[in-house]
């Protein structure tokens, strides 16, 4: 079998293969470092982080759903000193790099922790998370509209040198605007999705099963919204996509790269198998080679179309 070069750009930021795991569904790495090989991956992505700790939202912050499930954590994290202080060493000594994903409360706030981030040393580039769906002030706040989402990014890329990623959310009307808003400041590279907003009732007591009543779907059930997402965006723009949603075995990911993603983040299904994203990686590593690819980027954007196109 060939070799394959496995390294993708992502504007700024090089990794030396496609596969990720998704921002709060592997903690800050050294949580798996007992089970998985986490030096295999391309890249860690921390679970958000704030300026202050947060404590999130009240239980239940978990229910299963049909192929996935609904999640309502309300961002809790330790915030950036704790982060900086008891997270980073682990981090920095990592063969794979460090994203770091991150939220704030106002504008002010995404800048403020983003100029902190920046003099952080091992921290290769940042996840600006403008799309989470259970928290009442923040996330989807900034991510639902395009003049504000380009405004957050803005202030970002204003106080860091460090590569700039921006994750977006599903649950808006048209997401190739709100993308094309962001790509426009010259970010490095968007993540296409975060979770839908969903709910779940028990239907005995009629309660709802979330503490926090709604809360974000993900898992193989949003898989064809994330793959649907990540094709409009790519057919409309020129820029770095890392697709991310329901990837729990390797074709997935391939289905990503045809619809135009050039890196891929596993979330979800690490919870089922901890090393979801290890296995992915390997599966995709093969079917490269086996498929006579030279490098990922031969599958990028490589979907076939019937005739027009759109339903
Ligand atoms: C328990 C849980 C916590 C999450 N926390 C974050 C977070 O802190 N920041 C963020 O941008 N996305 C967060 N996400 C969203 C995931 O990173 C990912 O975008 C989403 O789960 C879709 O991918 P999946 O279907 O592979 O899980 C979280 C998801 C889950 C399930």
């Amino acid at each position: 079998m060939s070799t394959v070069d496995l390294e993708v750009s992502i504007g700024r930021l090089t990794l030396k293969n496609p596969v990720m795991v998704a921002s709060g569904t592997f903690g800050y790495g050294s949580e798996y470092a007992g089970f998985v090989d986490v030096n295999a991956i391309g890249a860690v992505v921390t679970k958000g982080i704030s300026i202050y700790p947060t404590d999130g939202n009240s239980a239940p912050r978990i229910v299963e759903t049909p192929s996935g499930m609904l999640n309502a954590i309300g961002l809790q994290n330790p915030g950036f000193e704790v982060f900086e202080r008891e997270k980073m060493p682990f981090l920095r000594k990592l063969r794979s790099k460090t994203i770091v994903n991150f939220f704030g409360s106002t504008v002010e706030e995404y800048a403020e922790l983003a100029g902190r981030l920046d003099t952080v040393e091992g921290v290769d580039a940042l996840e600006v998370n403008i799309s989470c769906p259970n928290i009442k002030r923040g996330g989807l706040a900034f991510g639902a509209d395009p003049q504000t989402a380009a405004s957050v990014t803005r202030a970002v890329l204003r106080r860091t040198d460090k590569p700039v990623i921006v994750k977006l959310s599903p649950n808006v009307t048209d997401i190739v605007e709100i993308a094309r808003a962001v790509a426009d400041t010259g970010v490095d590279g968007i993540t296409l999705i975060n979770t839908l907003r969903g709910m779940a009732i028990d239907y005995r007591s009629g309660r709802a099963l979330l503490g926090n009543v709604i809360g974000g779907l993900s898992g193989p059930a949003i898989r064809p919204v994330a793959v649907r997402a990540v094709y409009e965006v790519a057919q409309a723009l020129d820029v770095s996509i890392i697709g991310c949603g329901g990837i729990v075995e390797w074709p997935d990911a391939v289905e990503f790269l045809r619809a135009g993603a050039c890196a891929l983040q596993v979330g979800s299904a690490t919870f089922r198998k901890p090393s979801a994203a290890m296995e992915v990686l390997q599966g995709l590593e093969v079917f490269l080679k086996k498929a006579g690819h030279a490098m990922v980027g031969d599958l990028v954007s490589t979907v076939k179309v019937h005739g027009g196109g759109h339903p």
